[in-house]
């Protein structure tokens, strides 16, 4: 049973209620963490309020001092972070080592990136202005709400935590309730770093619970929020006046205009169904046009029908998805798309939360699955009449995160990416955010601004401008 406390201003915190944290392997209780409260909030964001001007007036080099020394720790308790993700979000070993290094190499590249945000110097002499030097620097935006989703525990909170305090900010951080065992951890080593009180505090409790006094807050500068989209939208309507970043749900498209079907279906697999797609970037539906429609199926089908199901102890691609509420809903949209006349090409009952990775075949633009993000291992195939029509289906989705486009003829891809209503375009690719340097965005409901190492420094940061007259 792992059971770790809340960090707020300093200190390590409890409660005497507790969450249970339900493992989704066996759905057993694996650990439990604090129920904060009201008051513990508020405790919480006035100590990174009243914390964040001394933090911000350490040079840059202590402040990386500060974040090397949470760093090295996270690296010694790296097997540990990986068991616990292991049991709480069924996470392979694997892929949870992976999350854990992927979350080092992000801190480092920050701290490169962060040292080299120099102030940039402009003159008035190209609009006729003598004698006038503007020097506009970076500076914090003060107080950032960080909340992370379920399914990247360590990573996508350090990759909002990171670049908030090394840029001179103080955090409050909401872990998912699953993954807050994780973030409970991860936190407990921000005490032993040595971070001054209030620099960094770690709230859990149920969202649907604390999340509105949590986003209310008014010592808030900027909340960055990953997540789904109707949590997203709640965040939109309460936070006025903050500074919002949002990176939401998804469903990208794998369109397949031409090339080796075969390297292709390889590509789609592993973009739809590694961690039982439960990924942003997940491949969530394949379109392609009638030429190669019976071939994809057959190729997807027999690799689908290889996918290792089972449990994340024995590294299986297809694991148990994060609860039950999920594997219902996916039986859901299974079972829409039946009654309205599509093919259920691969799957059998699931078995709790273990959900058998789906293929659907003669799917019409009618049902569910067509539209709305899974997240679990279902993939639809839409067959196309033409090109013009796979960018009307991508385009009308209120989706735009990303998009796969599959092509050998670079100038036609080219034309056919730029069309995409969609954050990024990855031309014979999978869908992913990595690598973590590049700009990571989603446009329409799959988002709110930029993330990517740079981008994400520049969003916790605002131009400062002092200008000499001589
Ligand atoms: P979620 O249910 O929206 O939860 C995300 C975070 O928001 C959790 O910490 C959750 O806490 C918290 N939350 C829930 N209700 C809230 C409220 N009313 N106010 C404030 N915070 C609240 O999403 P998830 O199930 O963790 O993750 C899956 C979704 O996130 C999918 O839609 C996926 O596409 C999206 N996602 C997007 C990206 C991206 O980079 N674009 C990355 C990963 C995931 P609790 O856990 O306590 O409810
Ligand atoms: O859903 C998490 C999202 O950030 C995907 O990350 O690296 O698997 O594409 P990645």
């Amino acid at each position: 049973m792992f059971n770790y406390e809340c960090v707020i201003n300093g200190k390590s915190i409890n409660s005497k209620n507790k969450i249970q944290i339900t493992s989704p392997v066996d759905l057993k209780v694996c650990g439990e963490v604090p129920e904060l409260g009201v008051k513990e909030i508020s405790m919480a964001f006035k100590s990174a309020r009243d914390s964040q001007k001394n933090w911000e007036d350490l040079t840059l080099f202590d402040r990386i001092k500060y974040m090397n020394k949470w760093k090295e720790l996270i690296i010694k308790n790296r097997e540990h972070i990986a068991n616990i993700m292991i049991k709480e979000i069924a996470k392979p070993l694997k892929d949870s080592l992976t999350e854990v290094d992927r979350t080092i190499e992000y801190i480092d590249y920050t701290i490169e990136e962060a040292k080299r945000m120099y102030p940039e110097i402009y003159t008035g002499d190209g609009m006729n202005v003598k004698n006038k030097y503007g020097i506009f620097d970076r500076i914090a935006k003060g107080v950032i709400l960080a909340i992370s989703p379920f399914n990247y525990p360590i990573n996508l909170s350090m990759a909002k935590i990171a670049p908030s305090l090394i840029a001179g900010n103080t955090v409050v951080f909401k872990p998912a309730t699953s993954g807050s065992i994780v973030g409970t951890f991860m936190s407990q080593l921000s005490l032993e770093a040595g971070l001054p009180a209030g620099v960094f505090n770690c709230v859990t409790g149920r969202g649907s619970v604390i999340g509105d006094e949590l986003i209310k807050n008014p010592e808030i500068n900027l909340i960055s929020f990953t997540g789904s989209v109707p949590v997203g939208n709640r965040i939109k309507e309460l936070a006025k006046g903050k500074d919002l970043i949002l990176e939401l749900g998804g469903k990208d498209p794998a369109i397949i205009i031409d090339g080796d079907l075969e390297k292709i279906s390889s590509e789609i697999i592993g973009g739809a169904f590694s961690y039982s797609g439960q990924r942003c970037t997940g491949i969530k539906r394949v379109l392609v046009l009638e030429k190669d429609y019976d071939k994809i199926i057959k190729l997807l089908k027999d690799k689908v029908n290889k996918l290792s199901v089972g449990s994340p102890v024995d590294g299986s691609v297809i694991i148990p998805v994060i609860d039950i509420k999920t594997a219902e809903y996916l039986d859901e949209l299974v079972s829409d798309a039946k009654a309205k006349g599509a093919t259920i090409e691969t799957g059998k009952a699931r078995k709790g939360n273990l959900f058998y990775p789906t293929l659907i075949s003669n799917v019409s633009l009618d049902m569910k699955i067509a539209w709305e993000e899974p997240f679990g291992p279902i993939l639809p195939i839409i067959k196309c009449k033409s090109v013009e029509e796979m960018i009307e289906i991508t385009n009308k989705s209120n989706f735009g995160l990303q998009a796969s486009l599959f092509s050998n003829n670079i100038s036609q891809a080219i034309k056919v990416a730029k069309q995409l209503n969609v954050g990024t375009v990855n031309l014979n690719g999978k869908p992913q955010r990595g690598p973590d340097n590049f700009p990571f965005l989603g446009v329409k409901d799959s988002g709110l601004g930029v993330q990517g190492i740079g981008e994400t420094l520049k969003s916790v940061t605002r131009l400062k401008g002092i200008v000499i007259n001589y």
